[in-house]
């Protein structure tokens, strides 16, 4: 496993995108909350909604993760301004990295973490509004393409203890 970060991860890693500033979620209308049991850090992701189109005209994050787990964020809240709440919550980790220009293998999972908010984020918005049809579930996803693993697999990895990469 090399450690190389692309110029893009880097450019996001200096200069973030989207950061949430102050503490104060009220104005947004989704907030999903998420933490990365593989090494600890945690996530928050908050979205705005036009209810109209169901589109996403606003999300922004916060964390204490990692550079990657920063630069993935920073490019995944600029890749779902604008598209509908179903094509947000279809944005995998994959294609988050394919943005950055790649991420390396030991820090796919990183990739994981603000995804995983803004699918909360995009549950907790239907939650509020009586929507609870609509809520997906998390399906486990293939995050990592060489070695094959899922974020159900990594995670439950980490809660027996086992750590397989
Ligand atoms: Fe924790 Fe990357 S090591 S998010």
């Amino acid at each position: 496993n090399e450690w190389v970060y692309t110029e893009k991860l880097k450019e996001h890693f200096m200069n973030p995108k989207n950061i949430l500033q102050g503490e104060d979620t009220d104005a947004f209308d989704g907030v999903g909350m998420e933490g990365n049991l593989s090494c600890g850090d945690q996530m928050m992701v908050v979205i705005k909604v036009d209810p109209a189109k169901e589109v996403i005209t606003d999300c922004q994050w916060k964390t204490y993760g990692c550079a990657s787990a920063i630069a993935s964020t920073s490019v995944l809240s600029e890749m779902v301004k604008g598209m509908t709440l179903d094509q947000a919550f279809d944005v995998s980790p994959k294609d988050v990295t394919k943005e950055l220009g790649g991420l390396p293998d030991n820090k796919i999972h990183c990739s994981v973490l603000g995804d995983k908010a803004l699918r909360a984020a995009i549950n907790d918005y239907f939650e509020r509004n009586g929507m609870q049809d609509r809520i997906r579930k998390e399906q486990a996803r293939i995050v990592c393409q060489c070695m094959n693993v899922t974020d159900a697999e990594i995670e439950d990895a980490v809660l027996e203890g086992a750590r397989t990469f």
